[in-house]
């Protein structure tokens, strides 16, 4: 845990990380080792983020959890290296984690990381969110740096329950995207959606997120996808 940060930051990162991960902080820094070798290796962590793993990846994403609910099930949308769902998945071993990824070099390099850190609340899926929608109902979908808001909202509420929530890790555009994505929100008839900063004081700056919760419009969202047509139906001519 060092790099550009200097010793007084070091020392404040150790003690963040300690505070953040608490037992499970070994494990993170198995991660975090693998993410810095095998990660950079192949090209799915960029060589400058190594110096930097801790507070853009590792805790920026760890301080989701508090956003999370107790026992949630969770599908991390367009997991790359495995950000924010497996740091979800080591801090919390309440919660079941799917990472959803359809890129095989990195479904590989994430069941090389369950295997590695011995997690059991882990399952990695290769596919496009908008083509399991009908395998999902989860409690929670989380995202980082996948797409805009508004066409991520489109592929992630489908897989939520109603009640369910997207918390969706967002930059400094994050509050034009959730102007932009309003009517596909209200088109899903959404119960809120909103801001949120977390880890104020351990991140800096603390992580944005966008958390949308699903309503019942998702659900019918879901019915309104073209039926499939039966083997041999022909289409009928108006
Ligand atoms: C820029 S990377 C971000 C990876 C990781 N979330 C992070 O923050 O480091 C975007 C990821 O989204 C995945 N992705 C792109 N389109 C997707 C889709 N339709 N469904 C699921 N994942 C998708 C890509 O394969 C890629 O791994």
């Amino acid at each position: 845990m060092h790099g550009r940060t200097g010793f007084c930051g070091t020392i404040r990162l150790v003690g963040t990380a300690r505070e953040v991960f608490g037992d499970a902080l070994p494990i993170a820094e198995r991660y975090a080792a693998f993410l810095a070798k095998a990660g950079v290796e192949r090209g799915l962590i960029g060589p400058r983020e190594a110096d930097r793993l801790w507070e853009r990846h590792l805790i920026n994403c760890a301080v989701v959890s508090s956003a999370v609910p107790e026992d949630a099930q969770v599908v991390d949308i367009g997991s790359g290296a495995g950000l924010p769902g497996i740091v979800l998945a080591i801090v919390r071993p309440d919660l079941r984690v799917t990472l959803l990824e359809p890129l095989l070099r990195r479904t590989t390099f994430l069941n090389e990381c369950v295997e590695l850190l011995e997690l059991r609340n882990v399952d990695v899926r290769r596919a496009r969110a908008e083509d399991v929608v009908e395998e999902f109902a989860v409690d929670v979908a989380t995202a980082r740096a996948v797409a805009p808001l508004e066409r991520l909202a489109g592929w992630a509420l489908p897989l939520l329950r109603p009640g369910g929530e997207l918390l969706a890790l967002k930059g400094e555009r994050a509050a034009a995207e959730l102007q932009e994505a309003e009517p596909l929100l209200k088109g899903f008839g959404v119960r809120s959606a909103e801001l949120l900063q977390v880890g104020r004081g351990m991140v800096d700056p603390p992580t944005t997120l966008v958390r949308v919760v699903a309503g019942r419009g998702e659900v019918v969202g879901r019915r309104q996808r073209a039926p499939r047509r039966a083997k041999g139906s022909r289409k009928r001519s108006s």
